[in-house]
């Protein structure tokens, strides 16, 4: 079995090599946005989408069938080592054999979008079914402490960049800190939004369950 990260949604981010695993692929499956992705390179293999409720099954289907010989990729979004454990989990325990190819993660794209270094960033992830309020209290240890810049992958839909900075409000962070947003990096609809927590506090916009917060460690005037 083969795990292809397909970058952060623009095609072009896909790497040389995981078009080639998906050239050379008999079966492909993934959660339906991230085939979306890769779809043209995908050839004449058969492309399996599945969804929260049935990815136990479609990567049972896909276990089956590497143990008859065929080729199988599962791709996942962005790069496969960011937040993405819990797929690899499912894949790590039905397949003996498994190559991992390497995406573009959407942090890296944030990192790019706002001009920072990964070696001077931390990066936390909401992103996960259990641990949100650990999280949270980590997000605001690291912020009092200020020494790098903080990429936070918000939580679809309930700890949404307005409720982030509520509750970063609430537990003592300064109200004028600056945050920027940026929602869909790569693809159609791309934007970024600069302001304090308080302002951030205050949106009533619906933000793309693709939103990545950045703070910097030293925040510009005006930034
Ligand atoms: C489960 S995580 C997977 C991250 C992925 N493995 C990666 O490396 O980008 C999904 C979260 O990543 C962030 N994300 C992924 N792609 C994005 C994009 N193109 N723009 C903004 N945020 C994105 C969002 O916070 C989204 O909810």
């Amino acid at each position: 079995m083969t795990v292809v990260a397909v970058g952060p949604g623009d095609p072009r981010m896909l790497t040389l090599r995981g078009r080639q695993a998906l050239e050379s692929a008999d079966l492909v499956v993934g959660f339906k946005t991230v085939l979306d992705v890769v779809s043209e390179w995908c050839g004449n293999a058969e492309v399996r989408p599945m969804s929260y409720r049935d990815q136990e099954e479609v990567l049972e289907y896909a276990a089956e069938q590497v143990a008859n010989g065929i080729n199988c990729v599962v791709c996942c979004w962005g790069d496969l080592n960011v937040s993405a454990h819990e797929l690899l989990a499912r894949v790590y325990r039905r397949a003996e054999h498994v190559e991992l190819i390497p995406g573009v993660s959407s942090i890296q794209m944030a990192c790019a979008r706002a001009g920072i270094a990964l070696e001077e960033s931390l990066f936390i992830t909401l992103h996960r079914r259990d641990g949100g309020e650990s999280a949270l209290a980590e997000l605001e240890h690291y912020l009092q402490e200020g020494q790098r810049n903080i990429i936070l992958l918000p939580r679809p839909f309930d700890l949404m960049p307005p409720g982030i900075a509520s509750d970063l409000i609430a537990g003592g962070i300064e109200s004028n800190r600056s945050v920027t947003i940026y929602q869909r990096l790569t693809l159609e609809g791309e934007k970024s939004w600069t302001g304090s927590l308080q302002e951030c506090a205050a949106l009533t916009e619906e933000f793309s369950d693709l939103s990545i917060m950045v703070f910097l460690r030293s925040p510009v005037e005006g930034h």
